[in-house]
């Protein structure tokens, strides 16, 4: 696959083969993704990996509420009419029934962590594209909060869960379309 291409496959893939993905790819796939550039070559990540559809079931029940109180906090949120929609729809997996699930974290006082992670996490799903499995970042899953549950998941204190990416083969190889990007605007020229 050529890197245009790799680009354009790289798509959110929210539906799933009822197949699992071995943990030795996943960990394949991290090898890859830790060659991103990181501020100072820290390298502050770290990975969580769960293939276990009952905890990452609660992970979404978690999350969503989690969703849901926080757009309650803030009357103005874009999001109130989707957040009103998903109470009452206990059912809903915010990981879209994924095969597994892989958190990147990292330490809160690392002040770059954040633009590592998301550096990274672009090479994950690429790495991912080209090994061809299906990814979508979910941003909604990383609402996690209780201890106990952040301990349960084997995140040390002092660390947050910052990208949550959902990994597994796209149902019947199906990639949908690129959605449509916006023409980008370049403020100015200086030449
Ligand atoms: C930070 C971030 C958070 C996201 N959160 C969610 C999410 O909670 N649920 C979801 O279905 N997709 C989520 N996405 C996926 C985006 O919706 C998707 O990338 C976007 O629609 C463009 O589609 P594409 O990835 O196929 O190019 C997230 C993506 C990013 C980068």
């Amino acid at each position: 696959m050529d890197f245009i291409e790799l680009l354009e496959k790289r798509r959110s893939i929210r539906n799933f083969e009822d197949k699992p993905v071995p943990v030795a790819l996943i960990k394949e796939i991290i090898q890859d993704s830790i060659k991103a550039p990181n501020a100072s070559n820290k390298q502050a990540w770290n990975f969580i990996i769960i293939t276990n559809a009952e905890f990452m079931k609660k992970l979404s029940d978690i999350s969503r509420q989690g969703f849901i109180d926080s757009v309650k906090r803030n009357p103005d949120s874009p999001l109130k009419e989707y957040a009103k929609g998903l109470e009452n729809r206990k059912e809903v997996n915010c990981f879209f029934d994924a095969p597994c699930l892989v958190y990147i974290t990292g330490p809160t006082n690392v002040s770059t962590i954040r633009e590592d992670v998301g550096i990274l996490a672009a090479y994950f799903m690429l790495s991912a594209t080209n090994k061809g499995l299906g990814t979508c970042w979910i941003g909604m899953g990383g609402g996690v909060r209780d201890k106990a549950v952040l301990k349960e998941m084997g995140l040390p204190e002092g660390h947050h869960l910052i990208a949550p990416i959902i990994i597994g083969y796209a149902k019947d190889g199906k990639i949908p379309p690129m959605r449509d990007r916006k023409e980008p605007t370049i403020l100015k020229i200086i030449e």
